[in-house]
């Protein structure tokens, strides 16, 4: 007989198995399981992706912010790449560059052939080869330049190469003011030497003649060559305490000294030869110069050869003088010291120039191109300039007019 109700215990064992058999968990659609490993695999790539896009930024960032310029090649030697200095030292911009050939970036074409051969077809590797490049304006910039060779992305080793060039013109310049300083410094020695040999027979001669000049009467013609002899003593003497200033220059007695105060010191002192050769004199003083830390002396007599050469660079007809200060927050003045805060003063003529193959010899003591000129005005100068911890420069164009500009530093409390 079947049953047609279930007991009471029945019920509870049914109702009790309801709740404890496990339930079978649904199986998931193959798809949703395929998704979700696969976005897995998506987070794990996207990970590795963004730490080598870190890898990437930081090379980058080296490569396009070194102070060198670099330049990659492939093997027909045009350009695939150039860095951030690479075009500022060229002053060119980045596409002006990139595919072009190696060699039209060399002032000589022939020499830009001969490398650029060299480099690929003979894989000649070259170290700090000294020449110079062409920049966007067309002038020459002096540049050392090493060579290595790489393996471009996709290519076959050997097939790319690296140039790693710098500017030379800073180092040519502090090169040239070495080479200036030696030939002084040998030249001061002689003349020192010379000079004092020579001071003391004049001071014998001039006391002679004195006597001389005495034992004739004025209105005799020989006291009046007698008294020649003695101004030409005297001048002579002048001469020779120059030349003493010059071969054993005092130590300089630094402290703080306000520029513009004393440029107009000496602008004081030219104020009728200004106006008498019709010179318009023009000041650009910056709104704030710090002081400078020199020898006030020492930099008045710079500042006074300057002027003096300004207006004799003026012909007849006058001209202008402009003088202008300023400051610099970073400016070399020794190659051996890190950058400095310096102030500078400009001191532009109009006048006729310096002819290119002098500007190297301004700064040689005894070159004049005056037909009263001693030629040691600027020697004396660059010579104080430097020992008062500066830096004199020039700049001029034949026919046009001349700036001197001297860094001086500020003095660092
Ligand atoms: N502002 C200028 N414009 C044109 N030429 C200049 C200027 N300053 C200097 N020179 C050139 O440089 C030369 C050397 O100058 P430097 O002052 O050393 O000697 P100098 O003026 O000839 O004689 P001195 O010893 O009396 O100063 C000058 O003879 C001149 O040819
Ligand atoms: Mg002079």
């Amino acid at each position: 007989m079947s049953k047609q109700f279930e007991s009471k215990r029945e019920t509870a064992a049914r109702i009790n198995k309801m709740f404890t058999a496990p339930i079978a968990a649904p199986k998931p659609p193959d798809e949703v399981r395929e998704l979700s490993e696969l976005r897995f695999k998506y987070n794990l790539l996207l990970g590795r992706y963004q730490e080598l896009q870190d890898v990437f930024n930081f090379h980058r960032n080296i490569v396009q912010n070194i102070s060198s310029g670099l330049l990659i090649l492939d093997n027909n030697g045009m350009i695939t790449f150039a860095n951030k200095a690479a075009c500022e030292i060229l002053d060119l911009k980045n596409t002006e560059l990139n595919n072009q050939p190696f060699r039209k970036f060399f002032a000589s074409p022939d020499e830009g052939a001969e490398t650029t051969q060299e480099l690929i077809k003979e894989k000649k590797q070259f170290e700090s080869k000294e020449t110079h490049f062409l920049s966007g304006k067309g002038k020459p910039v002096p540049v050392g330049f090493s060579t290595s060779i790489v393996q471009l992305p996709g290519k076959t080793p050997g097939d790319g190469y690296i140039i790693i060039f710098r500017n030379l013109r800073y180092l040519m310049n502090l090169r040239t003011q070495i080479e200036r300083m030696d030939r002084l410094a040998t030249l001061g020695e002689l003349s020192a030497g010379i000079a004092h040999e020579i001071r003391n027979p004049l001071a014998g001669i001039k006391v002679s003649a004195q006597v001389l000049e005495e034992s004739f009467s004025p209105a005799d013609f020989r006291s009046q060559l007698v008294s020649r002899i003695v101004k030409e003593i005297d001048r002579s003497n002048e001469l020779l305490k120059r030349f003493f200033n010059f071969a054993k220059p005092n130590k300089p007695k630094q402290k703080l000294v306000n520029i513009e105060l004393l440029i107009d010191g000496v602008y004081l002192l030219l104020v009728n030869r200004l106006k008498k050769k019709n010179i318009q004199f023009n000041k650009t003083f910056a709104d704030f110069t710090p002081q400078v830390f020199v020898d006030e002396g020492q930099l008045e007599q710079v500042i006074l050869n300057l002027f003096l050469n300004a207006i004799d660079a003026i012909g007849p007809k006058g001209g202008s003088i402009l003088v202008g200060t300023g400051y610099e927050e970073a400016v070399r003045l020794d190659e051996n010291k890190p950058v400095q805060a310096a102030v500078f003063v400009k001191i532009r003529d109009d006048g006729h120039g310096i002819r290119k193959e002098n500007l190297e010899k301004i700064f040689n003591p005894f070159f004049t191109s005056k037909p009263e000129g001693v030629g040691l005005g600027l020697s004396i100068s660059s010579r104080l300039i430097n020992e008062n911890g500066g830096r004199i420069e020039v700049a001029s164009e034949e026919t046009k007019g001349t700036e001197f500009t001297i860094f001086l530093p500020v003095h660092e409390n």
